[in-house]
């Protein structure tokens, strides 16, 4: 395999000095943490570049809105904004757990996925513990780690920028805590295979869990026939396996923050020591429980989201272009040559995607699906925009 997995140092990625006093005194590992940088709102891109009518397929949302049943079930919440919310969210944790068959003791609640990936870092690491993931894997991986003062780690990945389990098995150390893998990862749209979960299990330590993020598994779910795994399936059956799933993307519920956890018992225990008292709001948990019911928006999301990588894995084509597959609701393309001025280029016309340089792939960007009404567009653009 050759290529040594990355291993963060601390100050490995300066961020300019805020002021004196942060350059003196705030911690070390702080002040070395990458800043996610994300998205301009849509209306802020317009006014700045003096245009109306753009399409942002930069974030990975869901182009049908929210759920319809989440959205009639709001208003009846409105009238209780003077409580706090369930802190235990034993409505929503009930509600889950009778729709994956588990007891609601193996369910927390985050305010989105991201929330509880952060909160798991503290939770289970001790200072020279290590998150291990792949190189192209979900950036939030490295934040949550650096952000903890806990050392990253990510291993080379395939020539298709999938997960290679062997190099993955091969940087685990003593230290390894917490294996992180999405399935489909983002920003590749990669799957880990059945046979690929079970091998790295094999490997874990006994100490460490192994993490997998499914927040795309509802999208992946319409294409049967690729060999994906089913981390609830195998969460069934060993207690090192820990599945985070969100509503902020089939539901369409990206705006109101929820995600859960399910996992091991004693696992939810402790995670739920570091949580923060009522981070899950109300409206977000009345909106959850709707949702989990709305099997249309689900249903009708997921074959929209398939119809359109299909189509765009075919019409999106130039010499030197690569597409990669993917089973969520985005595509990773990479154009051979630097992507900025590309990304630059759509963004003048009215496309917003998103450029993966953060991600260690500056020919690449990131196009997640669109309405139907506008999927002609943006393929057009991309397309005269790689012929330009
Ligand atoms: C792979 C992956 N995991 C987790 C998340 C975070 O989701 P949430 O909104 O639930 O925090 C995202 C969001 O883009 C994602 O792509």
């Amino acid at each position: 395999m050759g290529i040594p997995a990355f291993r963060s140092r601390p100050g490995h990625c300066r961020v300019p000095a805020v002021t004196d006093w942060f350059d003196e005194h705030a911690p070390r590992h702080v002040r070395s943490l990458d800043v996610y940088q994300p998205g301009k709102p849509i209306e802020e891109l317009e006014r700045e570049l003096g245009i109306s009518g753009a399409i942002k397929v930069a974030s990975n949302e869901n182009p049908l809105g929210p759920s319809p049943v989440a959205l009639q079930a709001l208003p009846a919440a409105l009238s209780q904004l003077h409580l706090y919310p369930d802190a235990g969210g034993f409505a929503l944790r009930r509600a889950i757990g009778a729709r994956l068959g588990l007891d609601i003791t193996r369910i927390a609640l985050g305010n989105g996925s991201n929330d509880l990936l952060y909160q798991l870092v503290l939770a289970t690491c001790e200072p020279t513990d290590e998150v291990l993931t792949h190189q192209y894997a979900f950036l939030s991986y490295r934040l949550a780690a650096q952000v903890a003062g806990r050392p990253f780690v990510a291993a080379p990945t395939t020539p298709e920028l999938a997960c290679d389990i062997d190099a993955l098995i091969a940087a685990i150390t003593p230290r390894t805590r917490l294996v992180v893998l999405g399935t489909p990862n983002n920003p590749t749209g990669s799957v880990i295979t059945k046979a690929g979960a079970a091998k790295v299990l094999a490997a874990l330590p006994a100490r460490a869990l192994l993490v997998i993020d499914e927040a795309y598994a509802e999208y992946a779910a319409a294409w049967p026939e690729v060999d994906h795994v089913d981390g609830l399936a195998l969460m069934k059956d060993d207690r090192r396996v820990l599945v985070l799933r969100t509503f902020s993307k089939i539901y369409g519920l990206a705006g109101i923050r929820i995600g859960f956890a399910a996992g091991d018992k004693a696992v939810l225990d402790v995670l739920g020591r570091v949580g923060r008292t009522f981070h899950v709001s109300s409206l977000a948990q009345t909106a959850a429980i709707a949702a989990l019911e709305d099997n249309l928006h689900v249903a009708a999301s997921a074959a929209h989201a398939r119809r359109q990588l299909e189509r765009m894995q075919v019409e999106i084509a130039g010499p030197g272009v690569k597409v990669y597959p993917s089973l969520a609701n985005f595509l990773l393309i990479d154009y051979g040559r630097p992507s900025p001025p590309i990304y630059d280029a759509l963004l003048r016309r009215g496309v917003i995607v998103r450029p993966m340089a953060a991600w260690g792939l500056p020919n690449a960007i990131r196009v997640s699906v669109c309405k139907d009404s506008e999927l002609e567009r943006v393929i057009e653009t991309i397309n005269d925009v790689l012929a330009s």
